[in-house]
């Protein structure tokens, strides 16, 4: 029997409640991957970092973020479910990768000039910089075949692939040359009030956030930006509110978008913000009270997570062995 390919991913924990975007775009892929992949997880806090976070704040998000991700339908049985930070050879690849990007290279990332600009470049951090390559730290050093994430991210992976190529050429085949998986029709769900941006935990009043209560949610979307016509059509050119709402909704009814459609001819779009705001709650709900669940037990979620970081740890620590000895280091004692 051939081994099953692997995949890796890993989501910040920032913010506390996962926003639609992440789970639409990303998460809700983790989920389905899981069957026929060797899947690996995590919650990235060593990335959450690199702008100023709260300890207890970021303590807590961390559990929830852990929790959110299984309650979103990772199994930590069956997945390797972890915390970055648990595994240290993330951060020791991420310098031997730092090691072989070029400071124009790094500086062509779009997600750092973003986050940059937003914080005023004068207060980013040298790590807010450095970012995207302990991302290529932690794919790399589990010899992931695919990445899901979505389309934000996909400069990330193409990073990911120039400096794994580079290492292969320079000190011979080491790592394996992984792929982006977004799934096109998710790949970037819209700002509700904006949709000509991107949903963004940043962005805090044209998000969802999965964890708030179904009133709130219903009532962001209700509010959601359309436009002046009255037919309900999707056309992300002209239509990026409608067809938005119309993404997410097919999304989480496991229904083709032109299907969609059907069903509100002659009808405005009052019914689809309505039965949009349904089906998100529908999701919405149980999620949120398998959280509480998951977070009234954290003795058993450290078990968890300790549990799956010996798991990452016994590909990492191998990984990071080679590599090591591949660049002309000297293993230590032993
Ligand atoms: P982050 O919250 O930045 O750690 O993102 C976690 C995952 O969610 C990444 O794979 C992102 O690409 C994905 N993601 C975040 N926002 C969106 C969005 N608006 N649409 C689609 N995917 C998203
Ligand atoms: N940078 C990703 C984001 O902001 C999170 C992330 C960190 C990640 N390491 C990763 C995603 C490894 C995929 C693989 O969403």
């Amino acid at each position: 029997m051939s081994t099953p390919p692997r995949v890796l991913s890993g989501i910040q924990p920032t913010a506390g409640s996962f926003q639609l975007g992440n789970y639409l775009g990303a998460v809700r892929n983790w989920v389905a991957l899981q069957e026929g992949n060797d899947a690996y997880y995590m919650v990235v806090d060593l990335h959450a970092i690199t702008v100023e976070q709260d300890p207890a704040e970021l303590r807590d998000n961390i559990r929830l973020a852990y929790a959110q991700i299984i309650a979103a339908g990772v199994d930590p049985s069956t997945s390797t479910l972890f915390v970055q930070s648990h595994v240290p050879e993330h951060a020791q690849l991420g310098w031997v990768m730092q090691c072989i990007t070029g400071f124009g290279e790094a500086s062509r990332m779009t997600q750092f000039k973003d986050k940059s600009a937003r914080n005023g470049s004068d207060h980013a951090s040298v790590g807010l910089f450095t970012y995207p390559i302990l991302q290529v730290a932690d794919i790399l050093v589990y010899q992931a075949d695919g990445v899901p994430v979505g389309e934000d991210q996909r400069q990330h992976v193409e990073l990911t692939r120039d400096l794994a190529q580079r290492f292969n050429n320079r000190y011979g085949p080491t790592f394996t040359v992984p792929k982006a998986l977004i799934v096109k029709e998710t790949a970037k769900i819209f700002d509700l009030q904006d949709p000509t941006a991107k949903m963004s935990k940043s962005m805090p009043h044209g998000a969802v956030f999965l964890l708030d209560d179904p009133e709130v949610i219903t009532k962001r979307i209700k509010s959601a930006v359309t436009d002046s016509e009255t037919e309900v059509r999707f056309d992300p050119e002209s239509k990026p509110g409608v067809s938005n709402l119309l993404t997410i909704l097919a999304t989480l009814t496991d229904r083709d978008v032109h299907t969609v459609v059907t069903d509100y001819d002659g009808k405005g779009y009052g019914a689809l913000k309505s039965d949009t705001a349904d089906a998100v709650v529908e999701f919405a709900e149980p999620f949120a009270a398998r959280v509480r669940e998951l977070m009234s037990d954290p003795a058993e979620l450290h078990r968890l997570m300790t549990e799956g970081s010996a798991k990452a740890r016994e590909v990492a620590s191998h990984t990071l062995a080679t590599a090591y000895d591949r660049l002309g280091l000297i293993a230590a004692g032993g």
